[in-house]
């Protein structure tokens, strides 16, 4: 038997209003906030993921699908969407046409990744993207609507948490001073982070590893190597997420596993989810647009793992979304009048209700079972002598009562199933 590739998951009927509803919550929020829905492809040049996430990022050198096609050309599942909107931006001028381009997306992206709970190969992210401006007011607004969505849902144990990661240059020459700062410990470190000691040093302050952690929690930190206007940005952010009331923690740590940022950095973290606790993650790049071969526009941006967010709903016990139920469940009394039966379903449809009939020839009790299973609103019993005298009976299956309508009369059938 063939299965699903290890790390991919199906979204079953069972799944799938849940996360529709998501879904919902995500479109009505991004328009709330004035944000353009934008489709990319799933793959992409593989040099457009090298190029922005970075050569040296566990993403790009351990964790893509990449292969080549038939035209010999290097492709990549896309393992994030903030290249992809970034490449749209450049490919479709934006620039020339909007002042400020603000784009939400919903979809799924692609890392070879060890799976575990809450870690897919196949995972979904919704998140949005602002181009074209350096206003710190949406750096904060990037947070204020990831958090909204995230808390819209119910759930409780969020922390914000945010970090600055300053310019390039400040953090240059702050990498310098690490690296002074690590000399000594070299030996002491682990193995991967040996690695990233020349490679990625920014990247040590996400060790899981005990003796790394220890090393770390001394030493320099960033926010001290920051200039008078980086600050100052950090701070306009800082006050934008008081006065709206998102409680934040800041974490010089906080350094994030892509190498476009600049200024703000973000995560929403679960305590309810286990190790992989990052629900969403954010933060400025004001340098990808130009390194992306753009005019020099600035960006700010999240993205949010939507399988991680319901997990987290799972393990709260909110968010639970029960199915829509049906409106109403044709039942036939008998087969003389198949057909009849199957034509007032099709107009029930046709008129915009939810309508079931059975197809399988069951019994008018195994009919009711069904009509229960699917929670139907509403039963039309098509058939006996009642059709015989032209009489459609309806049952309200919350209260039990029965009406009869004419069966010639669709009008009142409709009136009464809706309710008016
Ligand atoms: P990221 O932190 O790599 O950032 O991913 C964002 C979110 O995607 C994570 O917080 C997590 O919830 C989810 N995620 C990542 N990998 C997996 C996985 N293997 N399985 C399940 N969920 C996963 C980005 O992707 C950036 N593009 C965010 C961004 C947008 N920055 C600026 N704009």
């Amino acid at each position: 038997m063939i299965k699903a590739i290890y790390g991919t998951r199906d979204i079953l009927p069972t799944n799938i209003h849940q996360w529709l509803n998501l879904e919902s919550i995500i479109r009505k929020t991004m328009k709330a906030y004035n944000y353009s829905e934008i489709r990319t492809p799933v793959f992409e040049e593989t040099a457009l993921f090298s190029r922005s996430i970075g050569e040296n990022t566990d993403i790009v050198s351990k964790e893509m699908y990449t292969f080549t096609d038939r035209g010999e050309t290097s492709i990549t599942l896309r393992p994030e969407l903030t290249a992809s909107v970034v490449r749209a931006f450049i490919e479709h001028s934006f620039d020339k046409i909007y002042n400020l381009s603000k784009l939400y997306y919903i979809g799924p992206a692609f890392r070879q990744e060890r799976p575990q709970a809450g870690r897919l190969r196949q995972f979904h992210q919704f998140g949005a993207e602002a181009i074209g401006c350096e206003d710190p007011s949406l750096d904060a607004e990037m947070i204020i609507m990831a958090f909204r969505i995230i808390s819209a849902l119910g759930l409780k144990s969020l922390t914000v948490k945010i970090n600055s990661l300053g310019l390039p240059a400040e953090r240059d020459y702050y990498r310098e001073k690490l690296r002074e700062y690590l000399k000594p410990f070299l030996e002491k470190l682990s193995a991967e982070s040996i690695k990233r000691f020349d490679s990625n040093v920014l990247r040590i302050f996400d060790s899981k590893d005990e003796r790394d952690i220890k090393i770390m929690s001394s030493a320099p930190q960033l926010i001290d190597f920051l200039s008078e206007s980086s600050l100052q940005h950090f701070e306009t952010v800082k006050n934008a997420l008081i006065a709206a009331e998102i409680p934040y923690e800041i974490d010089p740590a906080l350094v994030r596993g892509l190498d476009y940022y600049t200024h703000t950095t973000f995560e929403i973290v679960s305590n309810s989810v286990g190790s992989q606790s990052a629900l969403c993650g954010g933060g400025r790049y004001n340098g990808l647009v130009a390194e992306l071969g753009g005019t020099d526009a600035p960006g700010v941006g999240f993205a949010a793992g939507m399988e991680r967010i319901l997990l987290a709903c799972e393990n709260e016990n909110v968010f639970s979304v029960s199915p829509d139920a049906l409106d109403v469940y044709v039942c036939r009394i008998n087969n003389d009048f198949k057909n009849d039966a199957f034509q007032i379903c099709l107009k029930l449809r046709d008129a915009g209700f939810a309508a079931e009939i059975d197809y399988l020839q069951r019994s008018v009790k195994a009919q009711m079972r069904e009509a229960n299973r699917l929670n139907s609103r509403f039963v039309a019993f098509i058939g006996g002598t009642e059709f015989l005298e032209g009489k459609i009976r309806i049952k309200d299956m919350p209260s039990g009562t029965e009406v009869e309508v004419k069966s010639s009369d669709m009008e009142s059938l409709i009136r009464i199933i809706r309710k008016d």
